[in-house]
């Protein structure tokens, strides 16, 4: 049921007139609440019609009732939500158990089964060199700097989800901003840049701080009003004095509260962007938020609101994601990278490395350049292909141990890895955007 009566005062700009549904649990039933012409039910969700205007002031309601939204969900002019692309909140403080969480297709150790009519068609490329680099794709039409840090875009909070499960480690948020009244244009693979509230230690205005867009173009409600981010709170204990440490620009992120304003720069980056051809091959090796590019390609790929969205872009190649994890409730967007393999098995391909929890043949953490290893000379076969581009992103200290596993791989068909990575790089096929 829908509080129609919390609908008032829509202001009269384009997103002032959006209204949301949230999804509330655990409000308490009070003398407040005796006031609200909605029912307050003991366990279960309550539904509350909020328009743009009362973000910030409903949510703090619902926060002094006790209550939690678990969705938000932007209604049309219909009056009906968005309800089939709406986020899906990680829910679940409780859905760790610390077990290997693998899909459904997955092997013990987290590595997904491929069908034999999944192996990448090599056999044509097989040993050679790259030769010729195929033209890399112009860029010029791809926006930038749109907003600059002297006169940022003003865009508002209108979700923020936590994605570690119970029993995982630390602070990833999923975070949704509302862009609609501005000119803030992106494509997947950029960044944009957040400058958190305050002064740095000499007394100067905060920095910005970049972080890689996470949702399609269009945005996680496909209505070309939102960007979304993946952030995870810096935490670190200091060298010398032993004290935590929190970023502060995480930290403001991952605090958040729906309906604030944030302060947005950009759009920025090229280096990151997908190949127009919907028959490329993509691979994509990710640790952590570095995730954050990869579901954006992914939703793109795969969802069917995306699809719609863009009917001139159908993917039709073949995509394999390494994703690099500390635990099983680490696994962001877990449901959905699952439902995406469950779905088109043939076209996407999912491998964790669970470094906690998993063990690499040497017995250390299982990282991805162990899985990358492990699968040194199929991917050899796939990225020599030229329609493959491949992609990495998230902690640095992947690369080292990426290109040491594919250079023995190469090696066995007399080509120089780091040769060969520069012509691709050169060609536009290698992509690494690393903090
Ligand atoms: P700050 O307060 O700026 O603190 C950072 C500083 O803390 C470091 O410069 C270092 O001096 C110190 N420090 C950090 N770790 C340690 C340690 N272990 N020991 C000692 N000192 C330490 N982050 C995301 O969460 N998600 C993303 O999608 C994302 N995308 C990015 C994309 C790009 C292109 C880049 C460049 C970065 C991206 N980042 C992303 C990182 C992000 O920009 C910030 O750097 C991060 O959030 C930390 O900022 P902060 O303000 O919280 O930390
Ligand atoms: P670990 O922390 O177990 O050493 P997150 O951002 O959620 O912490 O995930 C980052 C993942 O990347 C973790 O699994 C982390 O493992 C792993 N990792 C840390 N250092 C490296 C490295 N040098 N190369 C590859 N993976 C790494």
């Amino acid at each position: 049921m829908y509080n129609s009566s919390a609908a008032d005062g829509a202001a009269n700009t384009v997103s002032g007139s959006r209204v949301f549904i949230y999804e509330v649990v655990g409000l308490r039933q009070n003398e407040e609440t005796d006031k609200t012409n909605y029912p307050i039910r003991q366990s279960g969700s309550v539904f509350i019609r909020v328009p743009y205007s009362r973000m910030n002031q409903e949510m703090r309601r619902i926060t002094r009732l006790g209550g939690k939204i678990v969705s938000i969900h932007p209604m049309n002019a219909d009056g009906v939500t968005n309800g089939s692309s709406v986020l899906k909140m990680q829910a679940s403080k409780s859905q760790g158990d610390g077990a290997t969480a693998t899909p459904a297709t997955a092997t013990s150790k987290g590595n997904a089964i491929k069908s034999d009519d999944q192996q990448p068609k090599t056999s044509e490329t097989k040993g050679k060199p790259m030769t010729q680099a195929k033209a890399k794709e112009s860029h010029a039409d791809v926006p930038v700097n749109i907003y600059r840090p002297n006169a940022p875009f003003i865009g508002k909070c209108i979700s923020n989800q936590e994605l570690v499960g119970e029993g995982g480690i630390g602070t990833v948020r999923h975070l949704i901003f509302d862009i609609s009244e501005g000119n803030l244009r992106y494509l997947e693979g950029q960044s944009i840049g957040i400058i958190p509230p305050g002064t740095d230690k000499n007394g100067k205005p905060e920095k910005l701080r970049l972080y890689s867009i996470a949702s399609t173009r269009h945005g996680d409600f496909v209505d070309d009003k939102t960007v979304s981010l993946c952030v995870r709170q810096l935490e670190y204990k200091h060298p010398e004095t032993g004290e935590t440490v929190y970023g502060v620009c995480s930290t403001y992120l991952c605090h958040l509260e729906p309906g604030a304003d944030v302060k947005i720069t950009g759009p920025v980056g090229k280096e990151m962007l997908l190949p127009n051809d919907p028959n490329a091959n993509i691979i994509m090796f990710a640790t952590g938020t570095g995730i954050a590019p990869f579901r954006a390609y992914l939703w793109r790929m795969f969802k069917d609101e995306e699809k719609a969205a863009n009917p001139d872009y159908e993917f039709k190649g073949f995509s394999w994601l390494i994703f690099g994890i500390p635990t099983t409730p680490n696994i962001l967007y877990k449901e959905e990278l699952e439902e995406i393999q469950q779905k088109y098995p043939d076209n996407f391909r999912l491998t964790y490395a669970i470094s906690r929890e998993q063990k690499n043949p040497q017995g250390g953490r299982m990282y991805i350049q162990d899985r990358v290893a492990e699968h040194a000379d199929e991917l050899w076969q796939l990225i020599q292909q030229e329609n493959t581009h491949t992609y990495i992103c998230g902690l640095k200290g992947m690369e080292g141990g990426i290109d040491e596993a594919l250079s023995a791989a190469a090696a066995k068909d007399g080509v120089n890895w780091m040769e060969y990575q520069k012509q691709m790089k050169k060609a536009g096929r290698w992509h690494v955007e690393t903090y």
